[in-house]
């Protein structure tokens, strides 16, 4: 389950990319945009001053997020779905996926299949963290493995760039594809947890903490918590988060 509260923390570190990633979108009056695992719908809600001619519409397989994202009464259309399943429409001018489709496997074979069916000229934008060989990820995964949930250990859920713009443009697209490591400072709070453990609470933590008894978590918690202390000590009240991230701006033929 996501909490879009936990999620919605360090809210200015997590729309960066977002915001990176759709200056390389050059639609100029898209008819449909849409963004496919929206979460809380907040920067989905910020393409709507970009393109205010646009029906704007967001997606998530997450009821709690979309719940979240219908209650601020942003001027999108949300609905809870599983981008899996979702099929390009003949007015989807541009197509957005920010910090989601590391959570589904297999997504690289899906995106000739939305290439396929998307307009001519259209616009898919995608950024994914590309962080798994992180200190942060490495901890994480040794320690769910200790803990017996080897099954949720997930290896790298994304390509490269260069992986990526090679599907893109062997789907026929034109392809820009990069990546970025961005360096969060994170502040710490006298008292409150060590801030990357709060970082990854928002997100990578969840299938385990859902796995887990409530004691089994806080003993998996405590562990994580010391091992990123010594992975990203403070220095001073900052704790520095280098954080990866890949993306890439495709566009299909013929515009
Ligand atoms: C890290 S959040 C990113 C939310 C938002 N795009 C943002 O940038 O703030 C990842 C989102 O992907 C959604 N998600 C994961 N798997 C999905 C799937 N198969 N279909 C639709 N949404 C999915 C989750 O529910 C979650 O809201």
């Amino acid at each position: 389950m996501w909490d879009p509260a936990t999620y919605l923390r360090f809210g200015d570190e997590r729309s960066r990319p977002f915001f990176d990633l759709m200056a390389r979108v050059g639609a100029a009056e898209p008819r449909a945009v849409v963004d496919l695992g929206c979460g809380p719908g907040n920067l989905t809600a910020t393409l709507a001053a970009r393109w205010p001619g646009a029906r704007l519409r967001g997606v998530d397989s997450s009821a709690e997020m979309i719940e979240k994202a219908r209650a601020e009464r942003y001027p999108v259309d949300f609905e809870v779905g599983d981008l899996r399943e979702w099929t390009p429409e003949a007015d989807h001018d541009v197509v957005v996926s920010n910090a989601a489709l590391q959570w589904v496997p297999g997504h690289e074979e899906l995106l000739p299949r939305w290439v396929a069916a998307l307009p001519a000229g259209a616009w898919l934008a995608v950024q994914v963290p590309g962080n798994f060989d992180a200190p942060s990820h490495v901890a994480l995964r040794a320690l769910t493995v200790e803990a017996g949930l080897g099954d949720l250990a997930r290896d790298a859920p994304v390509l490269d760039p260069a992986g990526y713009a090679d599907v893109l443009a062997g789907a026929g697209c034109a392809v820009d594809a990069w990546e970025t490591t961005y360096l969060h400072r994170l502040p710490v709070v006298p008292g409150a947890d060590h801030p990357v453990l709060t970082w990854m609470e928002g997100t990578a933590l969840r299938p385990v903490r859902a796995a887990l008894s409530p004691d089994g978590w806080a003993v998996f918690r405590d562990t994580l918590a010391r091992r990123l202390a010594s992975a990203y000590p403070a220095r001073g009240n900052v704790v520095s988060f280098p954080f990866r991230r890949i993306f890439f701006v495709a566009r299909t033929q013929g515009d």
